[in-house]
């Protein structure tokens, strides 16, 4: 039997640990393309070299040509542009936004049956622009933030509280950044509600924590931003689809209607499968949780806007 593929475009930090991991928990072949050619060859080669002593057997190929995706059931899309110092974030957006819309137009040429998994930041804006580009079905086209900040949010409880990460329950809703939505109704220790065990005050710096995750790694290495959590979650989602879990996690998912939120995507709560997005969850969530929800989509709204009147989408 053949192995499954999964193409990874972009063979940086967050792309090329990406592939590491999925070679390491034995899911597919893999095949990064890179606009830099040697970088994503290179770590191709590495990886292969590594598969006698970490017993994989899978082929991984790396370039720069966007036919080698051929055959790709998973497309992890984390090709871009890191915000650089005096550049806006509606700078980083226009860049970013050519950089996906090329990408999505070789992912419909050479696989036009995948799932498109988008990584590349502003997260839900670029994953909006790859289903709009690619003309694929929404819900095979999602976007990886809620896992990454789930688990940078339960982390921080389990650092304050002693207990390990594992042992807390959290969902985490909105776009991905300053307007994330933690939910605490639904954050759980060991079955206990979160509010009786952290005070409010606290719990409140946690959240602000959570919503900084990336900004603290970044200020912390200096040249670049996190990758090892982000790829971990890109795994657990692509393994979710290649193994048609079923499993629901927190995912930006095409939304029309649920949670009053309409044509846009926006973190909520899906079911992944071999099919994508195969459902909605909708929680009951308070007034304020709510109103937080459509003020992030709002968030949202806006950068789309944008690309709409930049004439990129
Ligand atoms: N086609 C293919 N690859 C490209 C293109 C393109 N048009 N433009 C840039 N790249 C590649 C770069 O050559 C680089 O190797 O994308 C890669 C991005 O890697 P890093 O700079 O290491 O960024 P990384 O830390 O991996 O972050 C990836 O995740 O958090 C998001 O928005 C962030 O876009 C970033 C993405």
């Amino acid at each position: 039997m053949n192995n499954l593929k999964v193409a990874v475009i972009g063979a940086g930090q967050v792309g090329g640990t990406c592939a590491q991991r999925i070679v390491e928990r034995k899911l597919a072949d893999v095949v990064l393309v890179d606009i830099a050619e040697g970088l994503a060859k290179g770590k191709a080669l590495d990886l292969g070299q590594a598969a006698s002593i970490e017993e994989y057997n899978f082929k991984i190929e790396g370039g720069s040509d966007y036919s080698l995706i051929k055959g790709s059931g998973v497309v992890i899309m984390t090709a871009g542009l890191a915000r650089k110092p005096g550049m806006t974030r509606e700078d980083l957006l226009v860049k970013n936004a050519a950089i996906v819309k090329g990408a999505a137009e070789n992912i419909r040429k050479y696989c036009p049956g995948s799932i498109i998994i988008m990584v590349t930041n502003p997260l839900d804006i670029m994953t909006y622009l790859a289903y709009k580009t690619s003309g694929f079905d929404s819900g095979k086209v999602f976007g990886m933030a809620g896992v990454l900040d789930t688990a940078r949010f339960k982390y921080f409880i389990a650092e304050r509280l002693g207990v390990l990460p594992s042992e807390v329950e959290a969902v985490v809703l909105g776009g991905h950044g300053d307007s994330m939505v933690p939910v605490i109704e639904y954050t759980k220790v060991n079955g206990k509600p979160v509010s009786g065990l952290i005070p409010d005050s606290e719990l409140k710096g946690i959240i602000q924590r959570t919503r900084d995750g990336g900004a603290e790694i970044v200020s912390l290495l200096k040249t670049g931003s996190a990758y090892y959590a982000p790829s971990s979650a890109v795994c657990e989602m692509v393994e979710a689809v290649l193994k048609d879990k079923g499993e629901v996690l927190p995912a930006s998912v095409y939304l029309e209607g649920q949670y009053g939120i309409n044509d846009l995507y926006c973190g909520v709560p899906a079911k992944i499968g071999e099919d994508g997005v195969e459902g909605i969850v909708e929680l009951k969530l308070s007034d304020k949780e709510s109103a937080a929800l459509r003020w992030s989509a709002e968030q949202v709204k806006e950068g789309i806007e944008y690309l709409k009147k930049s004439g990129l989408v």
